[in-house]
């Protein structure tokens, strides 16, 4: 048989679903499994994009032509807009979801092993955008004790090599949910003038900011114009993951023009998926609003189950709809093993994402996981206490009530 390409065996599993085989068996033994390992939101998609769709006059499925429909340029431009962000209709190209945008945008700006730094923890599935685009991803390693914020400028500067090519921000932060400060942002941006770098700007949970956090887009850098790439999307923000539509925009033409031929060589996105966003993205601002206030209460819920278990010491994240927290553990991968193969608490147990998957650095995030906040409070509420219940159970318990740190 041929062997398969080197980049192949670059694509990792996907950590967040890999346990999804023994969550099945759990349901087949009758055991009620709470996902908290999937960024999937559970509330309904807005009727508006339904009832667009349904509406839809198509007698014609074409291609759409590659930057993406007017209508649906239109409209992102008219979302930006809401949120202060000043992109005009030619400075948008839909894509298949932020998760194209990204792969195309890292093979415009890199590759043949150029460098991006990316903080880590990071969206896992980076790796693989990486894998595919020939890009290596250089990680800056935060850690749960900081909250998962950096800080200085010199942890950024002194990971800029002569190969790095662009740093990648994702901001609120899946999966910390962290939210970086004025300072972060401003390093960043200073490091990226001071090395040339483009700044690869991932807002798809951008409105996502709790309490009296500000959203702060990275594109308030109007002096970085030409170096700033936002992706986006309307996945989590409108409850609408299967639909697939996402954007990127930037000022810098260059740029522009070459992801256009990305966008050419696959021909073109979902028409009628297009069209069926444009009422959300021109007005859906209350809508996501709402949904940052149902995410706060459910983080808060996260927070206040895990400050009771002995030996953690909780994450309150600050934006976006998760949280990374360490586990008194040894291996949280076992651990979450474990929870659906063996362990029931009152006819439940819970499916969790093991930290690991989410480090760029092998052996970091073993004793992490990351938890999304996909039920309502008093669900959150009891899968905290049946997080509780595993962690005084299980037989790989760390002796020590302080959890080791994985630095
Ligand atoms: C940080 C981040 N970026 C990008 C994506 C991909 O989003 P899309 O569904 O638009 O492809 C996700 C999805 O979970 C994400 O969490």
């Amino acid at each position: 048989m041929p062997s398969l390409s080197p980049k192949s065996a670059k694509l990792q599993q996907s950590p967040i679903r890999k346990l999804a085989p023994l969550a099945r068996e759990a349901e087949a033994r009758g055991t009620g499994v709470i996902y908290l390992n999937i960024g999937q939101p559970d509330m309904p998609t807005p009727p508006e994009m339904i009832a667009e769709l349904h509406g839809l006059a198509l007698n014609r499925l074409a291609y759409a032509p590659s930057e993406g429909l007017l209508e649906s340029r239109e409209a992102w431009s008219a979302f930006f807009a809401s949120w202060g962000i000043d992109y005009s209709p030619d400075e948008i190209l839909v894509t298949a979801g932020a998760s194209e945008a990204i792969t195309f945008v890292l093979s415009v700006v890199a590759g043949g092993g150029d460098e991006v730094l990316v903080f880590e923890p990071c969206y896992t599935n980076y790796l693989s955008f990486a894998a595919q685009a020939d890009v290596r991803m250089i990680p800056i390693t935060l850690r749960v004790e900081d909250g998962y914020h950096f800080a200085d400028v010199e942890r950024l500067r002194g990971c800029v090599t002569p190969k790095t090519r662009a740093i990648l921000l994702c901001n609120p932060s899946n999966p910390t949910g962290t939210v970086y400060t004025e300072s972060e942002l401003q390093a960043v941006a200073q490091v990226a003038s001071e090395h040339d770098l483009f700044v690869i700007c991932d807002e798809v949970y951008r409105e996502f900011v709790f309490g009296s956090g500000e959203v702060r887009s990275f594109t308030r850098f109007t002096d970085l114009a030409e170096r700033i790439i936002v992706v986006d999307s309307v996945s989590k923000r409108f409850n609408a993951c299967g639909v697939r539509i996402g954007c990127m925009a930037t000022k810098n033409r260059e740029v522009l023009d070459v992801t256009l031929r990305f966008c050419q060589a696959r021909l073109s996105v979902a028409t009628a998926e297009q069209l069926m966003v444009v009422p959300m993205l021109r007005d859906g601002r209350a809508y996501s609003e709402r949904l940052c206030v149902e995410y706060e209460g459910r983080r808060d819920a996260v927070f206040n189950g895990l400050g009771v278990i002995d030996g953690v010491t909780p994450h309150r994240s600050e934006g976006a709809f998760y949280t990374m927290t360490r586990l008194p553990i040894q291996s949280c991968e076992d651990f979450a093993a474990w929870l659906l193969r063996d362990f029931v608490h009152n006819g439940e147990t819970i499916c969790l994402a093991p930290g690991e998957g989410f480090y760029v650095t092998p052996g970091l995030g073993i004793d992490e996981v990351r938890i999304a906040f996909m039920y309502d409070v008093p669900t959150m509420t009891r899968a905290m206490k049946i997080l509780d219940a595993a962690v005084g159970t299980y037989p790989g318990r760390l002796a020590a009530v302080a959890a080791t740190s994985s630095f």
